[in-house]
């Protein structure tokens, strides 16, 4: 049977954030609280010339740049922070990338879960029409209001991911278990801008779902505990990884192996919740933070959208993976970012877009080459520098 799977992968974050340090300092609570306790150190924060579709533009341009834009026919783009009812965000990105006419795009939807649906649909077109490639991106601004349990859980970014047959970095295994359970632990409606939710009980179904998920993945012939090497999971803040890893392993009858989990949550912890991509996010955190050659060894990986929809997959890594990774540029993207001080992030935190459709020109402040230069009736205005 061909291989299908992720051939090329990488990520974007904006350039600015507030130490979650400097939370703890304003609400006069101990910092371990964060560092320790939810295992988190910064939260990323986009300016306002940024949004959904820069940061997925530029997680995407590498993989274009380096692989070319031949044979792609559909893009995914997979966001819980849509920025419009009916247009998807893929179509921005699509024309700022220059992608093929020939294409389609379409934008999912399942809170932090949609970027896995997307995937797994990437695979069951590949395996229809070999010879296409899908771009799978997903990209979120993860943001709750102020004061709440969820604040220091916020963050941003995107992931991109090149899907087709014969891949150079992860074939993804056919077999899958699933679980959908309709359950108000978080949910955003329309006319909000931060998501109502209940963050304990949050928690509990997430670790009710990696049980219920790694069941069908058994009962569906999927591979056993001991044969995965590392596993990836949806990261809300990284402590929740580590307790929904510990789960598993004593479900699994396994002794708890933390540092099996552990190499995913090194960028987590530096950017924060970013819903769709943060389990992707996390793949790329373990294949480029792990010390050791990962070539051949088995991966697992849980998908947990509140709502909720999980998955439990699993997929092979390929030899000469490093190749298909950015890991100097992903260093330097998290090295070489600024530190805003609370009033900094308050600020950032209750910037609007404009309702009325005037027009609006917005000054360049990130540093990417994709930016939002304004507002003009209604339409959001995207440039390439
Ligand atoms: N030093 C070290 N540890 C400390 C500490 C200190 N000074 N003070 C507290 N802690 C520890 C606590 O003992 C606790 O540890 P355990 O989890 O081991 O019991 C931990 O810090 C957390 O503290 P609290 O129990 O007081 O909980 P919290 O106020 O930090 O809230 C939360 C936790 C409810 C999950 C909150 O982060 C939240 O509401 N998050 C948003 C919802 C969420 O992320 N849910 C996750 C599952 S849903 C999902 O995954 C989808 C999604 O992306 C939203």
């Amino acid at each position: 049977m061909t291989k299908i799977g992720i051939d090329a992968m990488s990520f974007y974050v904006p350039h600015r954030y507030i130490a979650l340090s400097e939370l703890a300092e304003h609400h006069g609570i101990d910092p371990g609280k964060f560092s320790r306790g939810i295992g988190q150190e910064k939260i990323a924060m986009p300016g306002a010339d940024e949004d959904i579709v820069t940061m997925a533009a530029e997680a995407a341009q590498v993989l274009i740049d380096d692989h070319g834009a031949e044979g792609i026919d559909t893009v995914l783009f997979a966001t819980e922070t849509g920025i419009d009812q009916s247009k998807a965000a893929g179509i921005y990105v699509h024309r700022l990338l220059n992608l093929p006419e020939n294409c389609r795009a379409v934008e999912l939807k399942q809170a932090c879960y949609s970027a896995t649906a997307a995937l797994q649909m990437a695979c069951g077109h590949v395996a229809r029409k070999p010879t296409a490639r899908v771009l799978v991106i997903a990209s979120d601004v993860a943001r709750y209001d102020r004061d709440t349990s969820g604040e220091p859980t916020q963050g941003a970014a995107a992931v991109a991911m090149l899907v087709c047959a014969n891949p150079g970095l992860m074939e993804i295994d056919p077999e899958t278990g699933c679980h959908t359970e309709d359950i108000m632990d978080f949910w955003r409606p329309n006319y909000r801008r931060t998501p109502l939710f209940d963050g304990k009980y949050s928690a509990l179904r997430y670790l009710d779902a990696v049980l219920s998920t790694w069941r069908d993945y058994q009962a569906n012939g999927g591979r056993r505990y001991e044969d995965l090497t590392r596993f990836c999971y949806h990261l809300p803040f990284s402590r929740m990884g580590e307790k929904a890893h510990r789960h598993l392993a004593k479900h699994a009858g396994a002794k708890p192996d933390a540092a099996a989990a552990s190499d995913g949550m090194t960028y987590a912890r530096q950017v924060g919740n970013c819903y769709a991509a943060s389990l992707y996010l996390s793949l790329i955190s373990t294949l480029e933070t792990s010390q050791d050659d990962l070539t051949d060894q088995a991966i697992g990986l849980f998908s947990y959208g509140s709502g909720a929809v999980a998955e439990f997959f699993s997929g092979r890594i390929v030899a000469g993976y490093r190749d298909r990774l950015y890991t100097a540029r992903h260093a330097d993207l998290l090295q070489h970012r600024d530190a805003v001080s609370y009033s900094g992030y308050t600020e950032l935190w209750e910037r609007v877009d404009p309702r009325d459709g005037t027009a609006v020109t917005l000054p360049k402040q990130s540093r990417g080459q994709f930016r939002l230069a304004g507002f003009n009736e209604h339409q959001r205005l995207y440039v390439k520098d």
